[in-house]
């Protein structure tokens, strides 16, 4: 039966649970009256899976198999029922980068109550945005996503634009194997061969889902990276295969190409292994072993395609500002010494909260005072980037999963425009679990 049930709003709005008129619930679940167009289901579930190089892995899968991919079509109705078999601490599923309503976000004992072993949960809501993205659990996220808790989410455009002729999604993700630990692009953790013939144009959905940020080299051809988090760039530059580029952990980046007459190579970056994970996409003849050579520059978004139009600019008059130092420090933290990481010198749950009015503008400022990076990820609303160490960027670009580095100092903003409570975190979990994590509130 439906061991979730209705989702139970926690914490901030049980307080005002009595007195939300119709259209505040509406909002905060959407309108999911109209029937599911498209119907999934996906059951959390314990299963040993073995890699290409042998190693195994005592995996935590939906369906039992490494990160699913779910697909619709932009302005359907999704609707996707989560079942959890026998993941004790039990799960949820966060639609990371989707715009969903609140209720819908899959945050325990904020959005809804956790789905323990033989319950079930039914998101649904409208796909409103096309484009990369992932789901993953937020119950104990860190120890969930590393064992193996996420899927793509992929939502092709409603019009159909032919800008590619082959796609394929490669997520990456890093393991503990019995062998040690492993990389793999799902369970593939060496070579793959893709043949696509000379001239078709390449659509690469890549999606980290690590923990940390992930650096990618794709040498053969001249490429273009089309989407950044889901959202297409405007006039997307070329880019010599000289030109490494850098993943947020949580970031989605969409890549495109046309296949030549000779080998084209992706692989992971910060190591010559060839025996790595990569794809070899070769055209009529079969692929020689691939040299690679060391890129000479990397991927700068904030100097990239043409600026789209928004209503948020560096000029905006804001409603409301906050600014976030991430920092760390050692502290105790559930009973226990640890090394913990700060926002503003606090940890969750003494951490700021962002409350605002439905409608506003609002800008963050994120400094990074401490030793790492920290990819910075806002649930249910997209970040323009604005500035970047106080200088205008030239492009500025949407994200939902911005990374922050050591002495860096980022201007983001984003329109309050979808109702609830939210989280705002380090999207290495671990920074997370221990402290780097906020809530975002409508007032
Ligand atoms: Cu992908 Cu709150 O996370
Ligand atoms: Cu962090």
């Amino acid at each position: 039966d439906e061991g979730g049930g209705t989702p139970t709003m926690m914490t901030g709005h049980q307080n005002h649970a009595n007195h939300v008129n119709m259209v505040e619930v509406a909002k905060l679940t959407g309108d999911i009256s109209a029937p599911a167009d498209i119907h999934y289901e996906l059951v959390a579930q314990k299963q040993e899976v073995t890699f290409a190089s042998g190693a195994k892995i005592e995996a935590w899968t939906y369906n039992g198999e490494v990160a699913p991919e779910l697909r619709a079509r932009q302005g359907e109705m999704v609707e996707v029922k989560l079942m959890n078999r026998d993941i004790d601490k039990g799960v949820t599923i966060h639609w990371h980068g989707y715009n969903v309503p609140n209720a819908m976000d899959g945050v325990p004992g904020m959005t809804q109550n956790v789905v323990n072993p033989g319950e079930s949960f039914t998101y649904k809501f409208r796909a409103e945005q096309a484009g990369t993205y992932w789901f993953h659990s937020h119950q104990q996220a860190a120890e969930q996503v590393r064992n193996g808790l996420f899927g793509s989410f992929i939502v092709e455009p409603s019009e159909e634009t032919a800008s590619y002729d082959e796609e394929v999604t490669l997520i990456n993700h890093n393991w503990n194997t019995d062998q040690g630990e492993k990389t793999a692009f799902k369970d593939q953790d060496r070579v793959q061969k893709m043949q696509v013939k000379p001239g078709k144009i390449v659509l690469l959905r890549l999606i980290n889902a690590n923990n940390q940020s992930q650096k990618y080299f794709l040498q053969g051809s001249e490429y273009k990276i089309t989407s950044i988090d889901g959202t297409p760039i405007r006039q997307p530059d070329r880019l010599s295969d000289q030109t490494a580029f850098r993943l947020a952990a949580g970031g989605r980046y969409d890549v495109t190409f046309t296949m030549p007459n000779h080998p084209v190579l992706l692989k992971l970056g910060d190591s010559t292994d060839m025996e790595g994970p990569s794809v070899v996409f070769y055209g009529n003849l079969p692929p020689d072993p691939i040299s690679f050579k060391a890129e000479s520059s990397l991927f700068d978004p904030s100097q990239y395609g043409k600026p789209a139009d928004s209503e948020l600019t560096s000029v905006t008059r804001f409603d409301r500002e906050f600014r976030m130092v991430l920092g760390n420090r050692l502290g105790f933290y559930n009973g226990k010494m640890n090394y913990l990481w700060t926002i503003n010198g606090e940890v969750y749950p003494h951490t700021p909260t962002l409350v605002v009015k439905e409608g506003e503008k609002i800008k963050t400022t994120f400094i990074n005072k401490s030793l790492s990076e920290h990819p910075m990820h806002l649930h249910g609303h997209q970040m323009t980037v604005l500035k970047k160490n106080g200088k205008r960027v030239q492009t500025p670009w949407v994200t939902d999963t911005l990374n922050v580095n050591p002495d860096e100092m980022y201007e983001v903003a984003f329109i309050a425009d979808n109702p609830g409570m939210w989280m705002d975190h380090c999207h290495i979990l671990d920074h997370a679990a221990v402290g780097m994590t906020l809530h975002l509130m409508y007032d």
